[in-house]
């Protein structure tokens, strides 16, 4: 064997390589890069630790590691993989426990979120589930309700008893954290998971990212302390209906989350959100998302005014917005105004039907001369029906923002004020534009189509907004590219 192969980094390296195909353990079936690890272990001495390191070092406790306990075996094979058949199974002794975590030495990632498996661990005490290496944690509330409780009661977690010193310390060098929320979860667990959240959140000392429903304030002034943690995704789908609300009279404010690059929200309501931009600042924010449910013209103003103070006017590249409840109302002020200060803006993309933004040529004119890296604007106007942008508003504002690649965006189709004649400056980027009209077929399409052939070469098609009155325009398009030189037709198409 050759020198470098007793090395063990060197090992490393090249195995890890067997690791990079994608294993799928939701299926049972041993995946190739897991069966040619375990494969390796066995060829020789120096190759059994790095292999093993390596076949160990992400783990998911599923149906598919039960296989390993002797009793569970013929089990687990004899009924297949169907639902039930762990129902009536009697949970593990500590010394089957010993054989299914013997090589917790060895795992860095770890997933617990098959919730079926729950009963088998019952008579494990805690202490057995140390995974001193741990890096990674991706856990179901209700597997984290059942590890805290087995022996915390109604201890704190502060004062905790020796039993669960192990799992303090590996939350404290946890560097990914995400909690995910079962959807069968009931309000009574919900606001048990958010008091039990919020104190595992606070135990983590290193964390990089964190992914987690709802948490408390006294959580987030800890993480806004973090240098290490780079992003935090906040919220779930599950618990929306009613929203543990954890705010609290008076919070001071938090530390700037001075290393936080991305930052998202998935609630109901928006309040929460804007509590949390109210009082920290995000100096390294590059991206923002929030989708909600609903959220009013006050909220969302309250909402981007918190985040144009953030900080961030000079880093922030991407901000997105989603809410999906449709109420018409009329907001009074341009609450695009609050994002001219983002001069780096690449993405913003704001679904909004009920909030609103009012726009037509001239704030999209002075919007865009404050984006000159635009890549992809998206904005749902709430004068679908008469909108006020015009051709010549969005050819303009092509000019200003030549990097441009997806524009979708209303119109007002009545009026073609631009002049097909004129000698076309070309916008080169773009490549989907989505206009939608009020839903009449346009006037003048063949003129139309000729000015998006001639000033924009990559546009093979304009899309609407589920009608289909740009088929005629995407006709005479057609013909207009068939009809041309071959280089048009390439350059459209690459
Ligand atoms: C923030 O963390 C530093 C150590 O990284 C610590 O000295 C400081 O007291 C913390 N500040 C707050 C407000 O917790
Ligand atoms: C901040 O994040 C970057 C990764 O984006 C990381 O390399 C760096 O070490 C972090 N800073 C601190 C102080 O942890």
């Amino acid at each position: 064997m050759h020198q470098a192969l007793l090395i063990p980094e060197v090992l490393l390296e090249i195995f890890s390589h067997v690791t990079e195909e994608p294993s799928d353990s939701s299926t049972g079936v041993t995946s190739l890069p897991r069966k040619s690890l375990a494969a390796l272990a066995t060829i020789c001495k120096a190759f059994y630790e790095p292999a093993m390191d390596l076949l160990w070092s992400e783990i998911d406790i599923s149906e598919s590691m039960l296989g390993c306990i002797t009793r569970l075996h013929p089990l687990k094979y004899r009924s297949g993989r169907l639902w039930n058949w762990l129902a009536d199974v009697r949970p593990l002794s500590v010394d089957e426990a010993h054989q299914f975590l013997r090589h917790s030495a060895r795992v860095r990632s770890l997933i617990m979120l098959s919730t079926r498996l729950l009963h088998l661990f019952s008579d494990i005490p805690v202490i057995l589930y140390d995974f001193p290496r741990l890096m990674s944690l991706t856990i179901s509330t209700k597997y984290l309700n059942f590890l805290l409780s087995q022996t915390l009661h109604h201890h704190h977690l502060a004062t905790v008893n020796e039993d669960l010193q192990s799992i303090v310390t590996r939350f404290a060098a946890l560097e990914r954290l995400s909690i995910i929320t079962p959807d069968t979860i009931d309000a009574v667990s919900t606001a048990r998971a958010l008091s039990r959240i919020s104190d595992v959140v606070r135990l983590c000392k290193q964390l990089v990212t964190l992914s987690s429903p709802l948490f408390d304030w006294a959580a987030w002034k800890h993480i806004s302390n973090l240098s290490t943690l780079t992003r935090v995704d906040v919220g779930d789908t599950v618990t929306d209906a009613t929203p543990p609300s954890p705010l609290e009279r008076d919070i001071t404010n938090f530390s700037p989350f001075s290393n936080v690059t991305t930052l998202s929200f998935l609630l109901y309501g928006p309040a929460y959100a804007i509590t949390v931009m109210q009082h920290s600042q995000f100096p390294s924010l590059k991206e923002f998302k929030i989708d909600v449910r609903f959220i009013s013209s006050p909220e969302a103003e309250q909402l981007f005014r918190a985040l144009s103070k953030c900080k961030a006017c000079e880093i922030l590249q991407k901000i997105v917005v989603y809410s999906s409840h449709h109420e018409y109302n009329d907001p009074q002020t341009n609450s695009l105004s609050y994002f001219l200060c983002f001069t780096q803006l690449r993405t913003l993309d704001l679904a909004c039907f009920d909030f609103c933004i009012n726009l037509d040529d001239d704030i999209l004119l002075e919007a865009a001369s404050a984006w000159p890296h635009m890549r992809n604007l998206e904005i749902e106007d709430s004068r679908l029906h008469h909108s006020l942008i015009t051709f010549r508003g969005i050819f303009t504002m092509l000019r200003l923002c030549p990097q441009l690649d997806t524009l979708r965006i209303s119109i007002d189709t009545t009026t073609v004020d631009i002049d097909p004649d004129v000698e076309p400056v070309q916008h080169t980027s773009l490549r989907i534009l989505e206009l939608k009209t009020s839903g009449h077929q346009i006037p003048n399409a063949g003129t139309v189509a000729r000015i998006i052939f001639s000033y924009l070469p990559r546009i093979n098609g304009v899309g609407g907004f589920i009608q289909n009155e740009w088929d005629e325009v995407n006709m005479h398009l057609k013909s207009l590219k068939d009809a041309a030189p071959h280089a048009t037709g390439a350059a459209s198409n690459t």
